[in-house]
């Protein structure tokens, strides 16, 4: 293919879980841009695949009695099947255990230790097995937990290798200062020169803890760290090093879209592995946000996972796709209803692009016969439409540049309005009656080109859909790669006769559709294995009652919230105990607002050692209950029944 080249990825998926709406999510992103620059003519390169090496795939194998890549080529079917089903047109997909793959990671390991980036050295750590990373004792949460997954960690030392990621600090701010949307959005970039500036630490990147992974070269106690040989995939899967490989025309121009908890990962430590190279940083990386369900966070134990083939098969591809990206601004995190969704279907695709599609076409029917007439004489109003649409393509390539694809859709949306408006103006019925016949035409012929525009515009969002357009337009084919770039209003349409058949999207009666939700969202819970959830904690031994005597459990009124600089997840709360107050640092940010907590009466643990985060001494602990599920935990503090029990009172 000739034209610019553009390479987009997704980040390769973990194949020891079922695809959810986030991994749906950034495929479909990455799908929407590299049909986008295909349309305009770029030569656009798309990779996406998964990440089959490392603890949890080897955990969740052992669970299941199978070996770790009968696992993967079991799920790895899941995702293949889904991106069919989401008309994903990736051009690629890697799995870390082709050889294609685990031999680059081996050659660049080889490589590496040659130049000096790598050597051998001692790590002792806290380490959290299902997070496979070491967590630094400021950022550890109470009781030696892991500050993401509140598991307990475990103390180890290992021989490793490690990278010389310290090496690459003044490097990589001269390289994000030079290149400031080589990180999108802008509090991530902001975020990630903060923490190269606070100082990088030789990164760890072998395991002789674990088996399953690809073997040092040279040293085959060890096997290579998972996320050094998963970042991997963006070359080899473009057949690096080999000269005359595809990566040599598309690492230039490489984009990586990625969830915002991967962001280190892709903008730290692999930058510094492309400059140790001798190769550039990516050109961009994005991170988007995460989807909560109905304002919850999702989680499989409350049996909330949006399944996307759930949603593919109640509302079509095309719709879903849609409201993914049109919803929630990219790089925010956002909510996904299904309600939401039905509105949408509803209004933008039923009401405006649907009836444009409609009203236009049987117009065009009743006073034409279906044949499309020449393109000829405009008013001025003609030309504004066509003055419109000309600026939709320049804006929402503008805004797809930089990965704005709610505001992208907005913008089409607006030339849909618009174009319903024009109807509404010309009054085309009118002109049928006075047998206007060159105003009703030129009318027509201007609705019929707004919609091929339309079409060509939505068609890497909703391809399906476009499709459909296009044929009842009466055009061939699909617009497809090139689309974009060829089209010019007015141009061609000699002796097209348009095809008008069934309606673009049904509207959706949501009082019928909200009776079938209950219905459904019954039987799911009810398939949910109430006690599946319990089975993974194993019980503790008996004790005493004066065991339990010994912890003095009080009443707490939380006054006070505050944030913990520099550690996202740490709370400050100052405690009211009646007769003292307390300060006690927590790691429940990402659970509760300070306001949802100020004012409450709490639980505590107050004669727990003393200890310190971030520098903050905590004076006890908060009790919660949790769900041991996923990662995805789902945390909630206890409370007492009665409000009016004073703050100090004792629990026994
Ligand atoms: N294997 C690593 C990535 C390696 S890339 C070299 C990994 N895999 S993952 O399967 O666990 O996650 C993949 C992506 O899903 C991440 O980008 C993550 O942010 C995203 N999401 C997981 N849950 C999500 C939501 N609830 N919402 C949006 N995206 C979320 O990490």
């Amino acid at each position: 293919m000739s034209g610019k080249p553009f390479y987009i990825t997704t980040p390769i998926y973990y194949v020891n879980d079922v695809p959810h709406i986030g991994h749906a999510y950034t495929t479909i992103a990455a799908d929407v841009l590299s049909r986008w620059h295909k349309s305009g003519g770029d030569d656009s390169y798309f990779l996406t695949g998964t990440d089959e090496h490392g603890q949890k795939i080897q955990t969740v194998a052992e669970k299941k009695g199978i070996t770790p890549i009968e696992l993967c080529n079991e799920v790895v079917q899941n995702f293949e099947r889904l991106w069919k089903a989401l008309n994903i047109q990736n051009d690629d997909f890697i799995r870390t255990t082709q050889p294609r793959h685990e031999k680059v990671v081996q050659e660049i390991f080889r490589r590496l230790m040659a130049s000096g980036d790598i050597y051998k050295g001692e790590y002792e750590g806290w380490y959290c097995v299902p997070c496979e990373t070491y967590v630094p004792e400021a950022q550890m949460a109470e009781g030696q937990t892991c500050p993401d997954c509140h598991r307990p960690l475990t103390k180890m030392t290992e021989e490793t290798y490690f990278f010389r990621l310290s090496k690459y600090a003044g490097p990589l701010i001269k390289f994000y200062e030079e290149h400031p949307d080589a990180i999108m959005p802008k509090e991530r970039y902001n975020e990630v020169v903060s923490f190269i500036k606070s100082g990088l630490r030789d990164q760890s990147i072998s395991r002789t803890t674990l088996k399953w992974g690809i073997p040092l070269p040279g040293d085959e106690k060890h096997v290579i760290y998972v996320w050094f040989d998963a970042l991997i995939n963006y070359l080899s899967a473009l057949g690096y090093p080999e000269p005359g490989e595809k990566w040599e025309k598309y690492w230039p121009a490489a984009r990586h879209l990625v969830g915002k908890d991967i962001i280190r990962f892709h903008c730290v430590i692999w930058p510094a592995m492309l400059l140790a190279l001798g190769l550039n940083p990516p050109v961009r990386v994005f991170a988007h946000g995460w989807w909560t369900v109905e304002g919850e966070k999702m989680s499989k134990s409350l049996g909330n996972v949006v399944d996307p083939f759930e949603m593919e098969t109640l509302y079509g591809v095309d719709p879903f796709r849609y409201f993914l990206l049109r919803e929630v601004p990219f790089g925010h995190d956002g909510d996904f209803s299904e309600l939401a969704l039905v509105q949408r279907i509803n209004s933008d695709l039923a009401n405006d692009l649907g009836n444009l599609l409609s009203r236009s076409l049987q117009m065009i029917d009743k006073y034409r016969e279906g044949m499309l007439p020449a393109f000829g004489a405009q008013t001025e109003l003609d030309k504004e439409i066509e003055t419109l649409g000309e600026k939709t393509v320049a804006d929402m390539d503008a805004l797809l540049d930089r990965f704005a694809f709610d505001d992208a859709l907005k913008a089409l949306w607006a030339f849909v309005s618009r174009a319903n408006k024009y109807i509404d103006e010309t009054e085309p019925w009118k002109l049928g009656r006075e047998g206007d016949v060159e105003r009703l035409d030129a009318v027509l012929r201007t609705l019929w080109e707004a919609l091929r525009l339309s079409a060509v515009l939505v068609a890497p969002f909703m391809p399906d859909t476009a499709a459909r357009i296009w044929s009842q337009l009466g055009l061939e084919g699909e617009p497809g790669a090139g689309a974009r770039a060829a089209w010019k209003w007015g141009e061609g349409g000699e002796g097209i006769k348009v095809n008008r058949s069934g309606i673009l999207f049904p509207r959706i009666d949501i009082e019928k559709w909200k009776k079938e939700k209950e219905q459904r969202d019954l039987e799911k819970r009810a398939k949910l294995d109430p006690t599946a959830f319990f089975k993974y904690q194993e019980p503790k031994p008996q004790i005493e009652y004066d065991d339990f005597a010994k912890l003095d459990l009080r009443v707490a009124l939380v006054e006070k919230v505050e944030v913990v600089p520099k550690a996202d997840k740490l709370y400050v709360l100052n405690l009211d105990l009646g007769n003292e107050k307390r300060v006690i640092v927590s790691s429940i940010r990402e659970n509760y607002k300070p306001e949802e907590l100020e004012g409450k009466k709490i639980i505590v643990l107050c004669n727990l050692k003393p200890a310190k985060f971030r520098g903050v001494q905590s004076n006890g602990m908060l009790l919660a209950a949790e769900s041991p599920e996923s990662r995805y935990e789902v945390l909630t503090l206890l409370t007492v029944m009665d409000d009016s029990i004073p703050a100090g009172s004792r629990i026994s």
